[in-house]
């Protein structure tokens, strides 16, 4: 059978407080993720490929979360979940198969739950099926009635009897239908309720007036349905989520130290033998290779890290990294920054859209922007190479095993030869030939006992204020 997915994004979200207009609720995001990835992930994985966003309140940023992966279409007006749905009949009203539908703003939903619910769906021979939960406190949601064990309708808190509010079986807002039967059933929907709203729950009463048969899928996990209304609960479902993909990774091999302090996102891919030191935050398309060392306090967003290296302390962004280096503590990389094998990048140093090459060596203190570095070359203590002239960015590149002494500045675009060489404090803007030594800085001159004369003159100089 054809499977579709409707997933409501168009909620204005008003608990979340915020004066940004143009936010829409779904965009909040968890490690560093927007809510509504979250869901169209859990749906892909499984196995649902044809999704219709509907959003509304912040349309423009729920589109550009969606568009990717999802057709979009709009509902300008909030009148109700059903009329939400209704938005979606230009783009799959001559679909068949079924269609399930889900909130944009429940991150913590298991592509295996929505797996199970289509079996049980197809199992029980259902037109409808219905995720519900059995809670302790159902106040708030839409009741599941039910006479002779079979769901009759669905009654929401605002329009319940005395005894339906008794009713601890819940609509947990999740339903696959049979996608021609949904959209004919919408057009009978009323807005005769309390709220005076198009509910979506009304379609199940519908359904079961005309023969088709609703029946419900209890979830396991209540927690995994739950939506982020207000930014406490963006926070509590960030927790779990945290510990959810911590835990995954601990059970495949990552040694964490410290998960309560270790944020994780649910892209990010680590190998065996990796040890996560505390206070470490992995974010975006980040792919850790085996065998390493990461942090204490280290951020890495977009970085590709190979086997056994050791970073400590540092902030790195879009950088690949190969094998067995060492690097930080408080070393910054960003922007295509390339690190070979067997370097060290040491304290206090800044590396942008280098390519620093196999078993080079910068100890401390130095700023790297746009060049290329050689293997086996030595930067010392303080290297500047002067990129950026206030409008343009140049490159400069060092050859193999070339030695830069401590506080050189190259200004850019310099080549250096291979086992070119800098004399200390040189400032370099010619090109250096191979196995040829730069020195450009004045000559030192000493002055014998001018070292007295200089101190009494300036002490005499503080008296006779
Ligand atoms: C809904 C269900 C209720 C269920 C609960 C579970 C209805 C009528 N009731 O109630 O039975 O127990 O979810 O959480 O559906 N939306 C739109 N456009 C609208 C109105 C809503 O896109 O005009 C979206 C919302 O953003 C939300 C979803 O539809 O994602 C549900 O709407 P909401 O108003 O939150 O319904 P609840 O009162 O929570
Ligand atoms: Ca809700």
């Amino acid at each position: 059978m054809d499977k579709h997915a409707i997933i409501l994004a168009a909620g204005k979200g008003s608990r979340m407080k915020s004066k940004k207009e143009e936010l829409s609720k779904v965009s909040y995001k968890i490690l560093g993720k927007p809510l509504l990835k979250y869901v169209i992930d859990a749906l892909k994985e499984a196995g649902l490929d044809d999704l219709v966003t509907v959003v509304g309140f912040g349309g423009e940023t729920a589109k550009a979360i969606a568009e990717p992966h999802s057709k979009v279409v709009w509902q300008h007006e909030q009148k109700g979940s059903g009329h939400a749905v209704m938005m979606a009949e230009t783009a799959l009203k001559d679909a068949k198969g079924y269609t399930l539908v889900c909130c944009g703003d429940a991150p913590l939903l298991r592509s295996n739950t929505l797996k199970e619910m289509f079996e049980t769906h197809e199992k029980d021979g259902n037109d409808l099926t219905v995720m519900t939960a059995i809670i302790d406190n159902p106040f708030g949601y839409g009741r599941i009635v039910k006479k002779d064990g079979r769901v009759i309708k669905i009654v929401e808190e605002k329009d319940t009897t005395v005894e339906e509010k008794a009713i601890k079986e819940i609509n947990s807002g999740l339903y696959i239908f049979d996608n021609q039967e949904l959209f004919k059933a919408l057009k009978e929907v009323k807005t005769d309720n309390a709220a005076g709203e198009y509910y979506l729950t009304d379609v199940l009463g519908i359904f079961v007036s005309k023969g088709l048969k609703a029946g419900t899928y209890v979830v396991k996990d209540f927690e995994e349905t739950l939506g982020i209304n207000d930014r406490y609960q963006l926070s509590v479902a960030g927790k779990i989520l945290q510990h959810r993909i911590n835990k995954e990774l601990m059970l495949s091999g990552v040694t964490i130290e410290d998960p309560d302090n270790t944020y994780i996102a649910p892209d990010v891919k680590i190998g065996a033998d990796t040890v996560i030191r505390p206070n470490t935050h992995i974010y975006g398309n980040t792919v850790i290779g085996e065998d390493n060392v990461i942090g204490p306090d280290s951020y890495f967003e977009d970085v590709t890290i190979g086997n056994k290296n050791e970073i400590i302390y540092s902030h790195m962004v879009e950088t690949t990294v190969g094998d067995l280096t060492t690097l930080g503590p408080w070393l910054r990389t960003r922007k295509n920054a390339s690190i070979g094998d067997k370097a060290h990048i040491g304290n206090f140093n800044e590396v942008k859209n280098v390519n620093f090459g196999v078993g080079s060596k910068m100890a401390h203190l130095s700023y790297v922007g746009d060049a290329t570095i050689g293997s086996e070359v030595n930067i010392g203590c303080g290297t500047i190479i002067a990129n950026y002239d206030g409008v343009n960015k140049f490159h400069s590149d060092i050859g193999d095993h070339a030695f830069i002494g401590s506080g050189t500045t190259i200004i850019s675009p310099v080549k250096v030869g291979d086992y070119g060489f800098t004399a200390a404090g040189s400032t370099i803007n010619l090109d250096i030939e191979d196995h040829a030594m730069a020195i450009a800085r004045s000559r030192q001159v000493n002055k014998e006992g001018y070292s007295d004369i200089f101190h009494d003159k300036a002490l005499a100089k503080k008296k006779n204020k």
